[in-house]
């Protein structure tokens, strides 16, 4: 059965920030579903599909180079993950999606991500300005991955110049078979920061989507569970989808019902537990961990950011027993051995 979209709370895709440990953490505090961060299409394809019988997870793996392109928790996440692609080409994008459809809810299309890295080769926001190429892809990916492996296939887009603009390409996307449609609430060029403009563009979004039996996803300075129901009644969204906030501290996936947001160190030390068990990247690890730790923290920070080791982040965090993951004890022991 399709997934049903409507009625979530989501964590947004996000490159760096979104690889798997972020992504436990998040359904840990209650997200209903994770997106993966933008994987482009050239990058999946050719990529080798292997069990990690160690870590329970599915490891999509570049040959010949062993590079980990993505990995995926095979219990934790079933059901619940959306892999998010960037593309420009159908073919490309029917290919690419090919070769993760076995373990995923849903495959999105990225079509808001302003990064050079994505508009230079025609992906992300670039799409919005060629609506016939956006439009092809996305009937490509239901047609093709969506219908005969009964998933669902979704957009994320931003908002255009006006209202009207806007409307006039969101009626095109939801006729092409998609399940859900996620607006981001800003224009292409506008700042993180800058406050998302939602009147005149969110409720007439939402009407549209309804009125095609699409899940309409609200994306855009959201900030705690507990919005959620205020963004439902004043725009008539079915679901929400948060970047920053959880980029900062995920607990924020907790309404205040459940306790509300965790301190930040508690988030932290969660988070890096999962990332020890899940063998995450160093580098990609200590990234996170300093969105986390925050500024008045300095000692904390500083250690975390200077750690060449799991053991050195778990001794910045306060643990007693800085343990090493089995990568890490197995180089000491390649390196005892050679010297
Ligand atoms: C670190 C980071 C990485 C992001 N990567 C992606 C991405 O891979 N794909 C995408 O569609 N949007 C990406 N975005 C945009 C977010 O998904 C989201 O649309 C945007 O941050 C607005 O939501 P917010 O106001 O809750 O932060 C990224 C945002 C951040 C902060």
């Amino acid at each position: 059965m399709i997934l049903d979209y409507s009625g979530k709370l989501i964590l947004a895709p996000m490159v760096r920030t979104g690889e798997l440990p972020t992504r436990l953490l998040a359904l840990r505090y209650g997200a209903d579903l994770v997106w993966s961060p933008e994987i482009v299409d050239k990058k999946i394809i050719g990529c080798k599909r292997i069990y990690n019988d160690k870590l329970n997870c599915i490891d999509f793996v570049k040959v010949p180079s062993n590079t980990l392109v993505f990995r995926t928790h095979a219990v934790k996440e079933h059901g619940r993950l959306i892999f998010q692609l960037g593309s420009a080409s159908p073919d490309l994008a029917v290919a690419a999606a090919k070769v993760v459809v076995g373990d995923v809810a849903g495959i999105d299309l990225n079509s808001g991500c302003p990064k050079h890295f994505s508009i230079h080769s025609g992906m992300g926001a670039a799409l919005l300005k060629t609506p016939d190429k956006l439009v092809a892809i996305l009937e490509s990916l239901v047609e093709q991955i969506g219908k005969p492996h009964n998933i669902g296939i979704s957009v994320k887009i931003r908002i255009l110049e006006t209202p009207e603009e806007t409307f006039t390409l969101v009626r095109r996307l939801v006729a092409t078979g998609i399940s859900a449609l996620t607006v981001h609430c800003r224009k292409t060029y506008m700042r993180p920061r800058e406050a998302p403009l939602r009147e005149h563009f969110l409720k007439e979004i939402a009407q549209i989507c309804r009125d095609a039996g699409v899940t309409c996803i609200a994306n855009g300075g959201i900030t705690c569970k507990d919005e959620m129901e205020a963004m439902t009644e004043n725009y008539g969204v079915d679901s929400c989808m948060l970047a920053q906030a959880p980029e900062k501290n995920l607990s924020c996936f907790r309404s205040s019902e459940e306790g509300g947001e965790l301190p930040a160190l508690e988030v932290a030390t969660s988070y890096f537990d999962i990332a020890r068990e899940v063998d995450n990247a160093l580098p990609n690890t200590k990234f996170c961990l300093l969105k986390t730790i925050p500024g008045n923290m300095k000692d904390i920070f500083k250690k975390v950011a200077q750690a060449k080791s799991f053991g050195d982040i778990a001794v910045a965090l306060g643990a007693d027993e800085p343990e090493c993951t089995v990568q890490e004890l197995h180089r000491k022991r390649v390196q005892s051995l050679l010297s």
